[in-house]
This record gives structure tokens, sequence and C-alpha cells, in this order.
């Protein structure tokens, strides 16, 4: 559940704080890179980008606060961004809530040298309608997107598009829990879960083999029972791995997952990357395994 403060800022656990970490450490990389696309400062040797751009579908409320210690504030992933040199040639946030979009405009004064702009609204619209017919493949420019719900707000049309552009790279933070929650323990799961499922995922074929019914053989008492994955079984980790292969269907190239875990390590998303570029998955993984041995 979330929290919020007096302001409406959010209020969150350590494993948010390190995401944001992740990801300002990941931007570092892309913008440099990619500045380096806008000059003849590349392997080619010939600049060919006109532009890149970095795209926060999930803006937020820009600072939130820590749970541990709530007169501690934590930067969030507009301010990550902004604060990233090489500069991008342009930010997009969109949030749905009109006061963080608000607030989100207010920072036009804090960096006056960025060119922002915002959106207010469902990011499945603004995306799918406004913002990625902006960057068609030949228009030599190329975006980061950062998908950051709350829970199971990205439809797999959205990321399809995305994909589709081929211009831009997804940095997902992909709500285990929701998915997890959405399954019901003791039966299989309605059409209306099915669907919701189906809209987040792309497909839901992997539902069938959670509940699948057994067979004649394994209703035989004597029989050998094949192991089976249960809907009381299931791993978080399963649940990434599986919206990665979905990815991958899209993507060519996509990043382990890192399991963010709240403070009783129950693991509530799956951060990932997924990129058309190999070197921006070979770059997301160091960072993630340098992560990983940290925190183990
Ligand atoms: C997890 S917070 C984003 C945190 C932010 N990325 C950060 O790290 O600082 C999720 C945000 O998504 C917004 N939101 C919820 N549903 C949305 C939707 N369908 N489209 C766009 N924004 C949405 C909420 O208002 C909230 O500000």
């Amino acid at each position: 559940m979330s929290r919020f403060g007096s302001e409406g800022e959010d209020i969150v656990g350590r494993w948010s704080e390190e995401k944001l970490d992740l990801l300002a450490q990941y931007l570092k990389a892309y913008s440099n890179i990619m500045n380096n696309q806008k000059t003849s400062n590349n392997p080619t040797g010939k600049p060919w980008l006109r532009a890149y751009y970095y795209i926060d579908a999930f803006a937020g409320s820009v600072k939130s606060k820590s749970k541990e210690d709530e007169s501690r504030y934590i930067e969030g992933s507009p301010l990550r961004a902004l604060q990233t040199e090489p500069k991008f040639d342009g930010y997009w946030f969109v949030d749905l809530s009109p006061r963080r979009v608000e607030r989100v405009n207010q920072l036009r004064e804090e960096f006056p040298d960025r060119v922002i702009e915002t959106w207010q609204g469902n990011c499945n619209n603004v995306l799918c309608n406004e913002i990625i017919t902006r960057i068609p493949s030949s228009s030599k420019q190329r975006a980061f997107v950062f998908l950051d719900p709350y829970g199971l707000q990205v439809n797999w049309e959205t990321v399809r598009r995305l994909a589709e552009a081929r211009t831009c790279d997804i940095f997902v933070n992909f709500s285990v829990m929701g998915v997890t929650r959405l399954l019901p323990k003791n039966q299989s799961p309605g059409t209306q879960v099915i669907e919701q499922l189906s809209k987040v995922m792309g497909s839901t074929d992997w539902i069938n083999q959670i509940y699948r019914l057994p067979t004649e053989n394994q209703l035989n008492f004597f029989s050998i029972q094949e192991p089976q994955l249960r809907r009381e079984t299931i791993q978080p980790k399963w649940l990434a791995v599986l919206y990665l292969e979905q990815l991958k269907k899209l993507f060519s190239h996509v990043s382990k997952p890192v399991l963010m875990r709240n403070s009783t390590n129950s693991a509530l998303y799956a951060l990932c990357l997924a990129s058309h570029n190999k070197t921006a998955v070979k770059i997301t993984n160091d960072i993630f395994n340098r992560y990983e041995k940290l925190t183990v």
C-alpha cells in the first residue's frame, strides 16, 4: 500500500531509493554514450544522432520521504534525470495527478537550461497518442523511457508500441507483487483477472501452468506424480522471468531482472531494461551485478 506525506508526497522504503540510484547510474552512462553519437566522438567517427530524450511516464511527487526517517527527503526520478550530465535534449514527464504535474512544472525554475515538457493523463494514452509519434525510427532521435508504476498500470500494448518505434529503451519496474495479488489461492482466476493480466503481460498461457487440472494419470493414486507448478509456490523470480520472456519477443536485448525487496525481504518489483541495443543491456547488467554484490 502506498503512503503519502502531508504534501501528498510518497513515503517510500529503502528499496525505492536503491531503484533511483540504479536509474541514476544508468542515465549517466546512457547520456554519455548518446551525447557522443551527436558528435564525431563515437566508433563511426560521424555524428548520426539528432537528439535524445528522457521520458518519465510515471513522474511522481518529485521528492518523497523516507519511511525510516520521515524528516529525510529522497530525490525522485525527475530530479535524478534533470541532474544527469551531459544533459538530455528534452525531458518529457507524464503523471495522472494534476498536483504532481504542477510540481514537475515548477522544476523549470530550478533547471532553466533544461527543456521540460509535461502531460497530465494516463501514460498509456499519452505515450501511444502523443509521444511515440514524435520519435519515429526515421527521425534520428532516441529516447530512454522510465516505466515506474505503483502497480499494473503499464499496458502491454504500450510496451509493444514503444518497441515498434525502435527508438526507445525502456527501463521497467514491473510489479510482481501486483500480479501475485491478483492470483486467487484456492481457485482458478475468473475472466476479469485473466483479462487484466493479459492487458499487462501480453499473454496468459502461463496461468494454465499454475492452475492446470490434474491429468487422468496424476489422479491415479498409483501413478508417479509429476512435480507441478502451483499457486502457493509461485516465486517472484519466476514471474519476473515470465515478463522478461515476453519483453524478448519485442526487444532484441533484455537485461537480467533485479528484484526490489522491502524490509521483510518480500519481492515487490522486478527492475529491468529492454532495448534494441546490445551495449545498453550489457551496461545495465554490469550495474545490476554490482548492486547485487553489495546487497547480498
Ligand atoms: C511509483 S510513483 C512514481 C515515482 C517516481 N518515478 C519516482 O521514482 O520518483 C507512480 C506515479 O504514477 C502516477 N500514475 C498512476 N497511474 C498512472 C497512469 N496510468 N499514468 C500516468 N501516471 C500514473 C501516480 O500519480 C504516481 O505519481
